[in-house]
Formats: structure tokens, C-alpha cells, sequence
């Protein structure tokens, strides 16, 4: 009996220890104190086995056992059960009115915003929106926009030229209005932005890769006048009302004539600045009369159509719109820098 005693004991040691929940240390109480086959008053039952001169010693062994188990698993349960319902209350506690952790998403990059903004102001006017090819040939980034095979301002283009003769990469966005003349008879309005390639090194204010935004109109009776009203128009919807603008007499061989648009700097409003060099003036498109020459490449007669055409830097345009002072700030696509639009 005694080793029995001792075997019982050791046993229920390692069943508590392995006992982790309310439910297994239940059916331990009910293996050892069970009232049908419970282990302890089986063994208290055997007692009447032991001899007389054992009894005592062996009846103060089993209560010895009974009274520890008792109360190691009266100790046990409690804990046990304590901490279940704790980890049910928090569960519970839990607010579910906080807001979610919300994913973090993506936007517009902001020479996309700076172009949709624009494309909408010309849509407003009546404009179709359209996009052209960035590898071109040399007629349609040339020579039908009266740049003759020797015009020095072929030069002042820098081009890339692919191994295929006569196949370039655009150098600006001129091109749409040959495409865009030849796709759709007069009247026709076009406003078209993208990519143009020039070879410049890589600087502040300048990168091999750029975009520009292109404008035209033909239509009968054209003059000047519709040019500047359109132009006046574009920036003040685009940069503020209060801005000024002015024209400056410039040279392009596709118009003519041909001018340079300056508006007051947004910065200072024109009372000068470091950004403005002091003269209160930002330059911010080129622009002019479409070359009758130019009519003539497209089949246009330029006694019955006249129209104007404008072109500027995009990434300009929104480095200014954003208070971006580095263009390669708009290239790179650092994340930190992008989440702030
Ligand atoms: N294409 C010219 C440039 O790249 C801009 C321009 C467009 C000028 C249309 C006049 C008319 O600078």
C-alpha cells in the first residue's frame, strides 16, 4: 500500500503540471475524488486490508495524500480559472470603435495632378485631349514645323537620333500639331501632354527626360487676340487670378509670329525675388501664330484658316505649382517625397 501511496502521489504531479485549463484539471478532481472508481476513495476503502499494527500509519499516509491534492488542486483551478476569465475580459474590452489601421494607399504623382488640372481647363474651352507618339521621325518633329534640313535651330534641340535613319525621339511636343492637323480637318482644337527627350545633362532645373504640354487652335479669323485671351486665361485658372501676364516678341520656325509668355512670379507677385531674379517675371511658355508654311505642309490653306500654338514645360509648370525646387525631385519617386501631394 505504502508504494502504491507513494506511486499515487508522484503521479499527480505530473497530471497537474500538464493540467493547464479548467476543463483537465476538472476531470483530474473527478480521477482522484470521483465517488464511482475516484482513486483516493478507492485506496481509503482498501484500508480495512491493512494489518492493524500498519493502519494508523497508513491511514495518516492517505489523508496526508488526500489533503494535498486537495488543496494543490483547489490552488491550481483557482489561478487557472482566474486568468481564463481575465483573458475573456479583455478579449471584450477591446474597442471596437477605434478606427482601423487604414493601408497605405497610392495617389496621383504630381506632374499628373498638374497635367489632369490643366487638361480640364482646356476640356472647359472646348479642347480634345490627345497624346502622340515619343519615338518620331524626323517630318513630324521637323521639318513639316519648318525646320529646313539646315535651320540652325535644329541645333538648339540637341536631339537623340535612333539607329534608324530618319527616326528621333521627339524633342517637343510640337509635333501633336501636325498630327493633329492632319487627323482633323479645321476648326480643331487640341491640347496634348507627355514626354519630350533632349540631350542635357542631368541639373537643377534640367533632365535629359521632360514633359511638355502642347496647345493649338485653327479656325477661321484666328488672330493674336484669341491667343492672349487663351493664354491669360490658362495661367490664371492654373497659378491665381491676381497674375499678370505679358508677351515678349521670341523666334520659332513653326509660327509667326512668335513670342515669349512671361507671368508676374507667383512668389513675390511681382515685386522681385531671388526665385524671379528681382524682375518680378517668370518665363512659362512659348507661343505664336501657326506658320502659314506650316498650314501648307498639312494641306491647310492659309488664306481661308488661320490659328495659334503654344507649348510649355509641364514638370516647370508643377514644380511651381508644388513650391518644388529641384526637378529631379518629381523623377526620382522617393515615397517621402511623393506622399506629400
Ligand atoms: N515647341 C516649343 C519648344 O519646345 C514651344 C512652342 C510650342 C512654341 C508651340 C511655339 C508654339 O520650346
Amino acid at each position: 500500500m505504502f508504494t502504491e501511496i507513494t506511486e499515487a502521489s508522484a503521479a499527480f504531479d505530473s497530471a497537474l503540471e500538464a493540467a493547464n485549463t479548467a476543463q483537465t484539471l476538472d476531470d483530474l478532481r473527478v480521477h482522484y475524488f470521483g465517488r464511482k472508481g475516484g482513486l483516493i476513495p478507492t485506496l481509503f476503502s482498501r484500508l480495512k486490508e491493512v494489518p492493524k499494527e500498519q493502519k494508523k500509519e497508513v491511514g495518516d499516509a492517505l489523508n496526508k495524500l488526500r489533503d494535498r491534492i486537495e488543496a494543490a488542486l483547489g490552488e491550481k483551478t483557482a489561478r487557472i480559472v482566474a486568468e481564463e476569465a481575465s483573458r475573456k475580459e479583455t478579449r471584450e474590452r477591446l474597442d471596437v470603435t477605434l478606427p482601423a489601421r487604414m493601408p497605405r494607399l497610392g495617389h496621383l504623382h504630381p506632374i499628373t495632378i498638374a497635367r489632369q488640372e490643366m487638361e480640364q481647363i482646356f476640356r472647359e474651352m472646348g479642347y480634345s485631349i490627345d497624346q502622340g507618339p515619343e519615338v518620331e521621325t524626323d517630318w513630324y518633329n521637323f521639318e513639316a514645323l519648318n525646320f529646313t534640313a539646315d535651320h540652325p535651330a535644329r541645333d538648339t534641340q540637341d536631339t537623340f537620333f535612333l539607329d534608324v535613319p530618319g527616326m528621333l525621339l521627339r524633342t517637343h511636343t510640337s509635333n501633336m500639331q501636325i498630327r493633329g492637323m492632319e487627323a482633323t480637318k479645321p476648326p480643331v482644337k487640341i491640347f496634348s501632354a507627355g514626354r519630350v527627350f533632349r540631350r542635357d545633362e542631368i541639373t537643377m532645373r534640367r533632365s535629359p527626360m521632360f514633359h511638355q504640354a502642347e496647345g493649338f487652335l485653327v479656325d477661321r479669323g484666328i488672330h493674336i487676340g484669341h491667343l492672349r485671351a487663351t493664354l491669360e486665361h490658362f495661367i490664371k485658372r492654373l497659378f491665381g487670378e491676381e497674375l499678370q501676364m505679358r508677351m515678349r516678341p521670341s523666334f520659332f520656325p513653326f509660327t509667326e509670329p512668335s513670342a515669349e509668355v512671361d507671368m508676374s512670379c507667383i512668389f513675390c507677385k511681382g515685386a522681385g525675388c531671388g526665385t524671379c531674379s528681382q524682375t518680378g517675371w517668370m518665363e512659362i511658355l512659348g507661343c505664336g501664330m501657326i506658320h502659314p508654311q506650316v498650314l501648307r505642309n498639312v494641306d491647310i490653306d492659309p488664306e481661308e484658316w488661320s490659328g495659334f500654338a503654344f507649348g510649355f514645360g509641364l514638370d516647370r509648370a508643377a514644380m511651381l505649382k508644388f513650391d518644388v525646387p529641384n526637378i529631379r525631385t518629381l523623377f526620382e519617386n522617393d515615397l517621402r517625397v511623393l506622399g506629400q501631394f
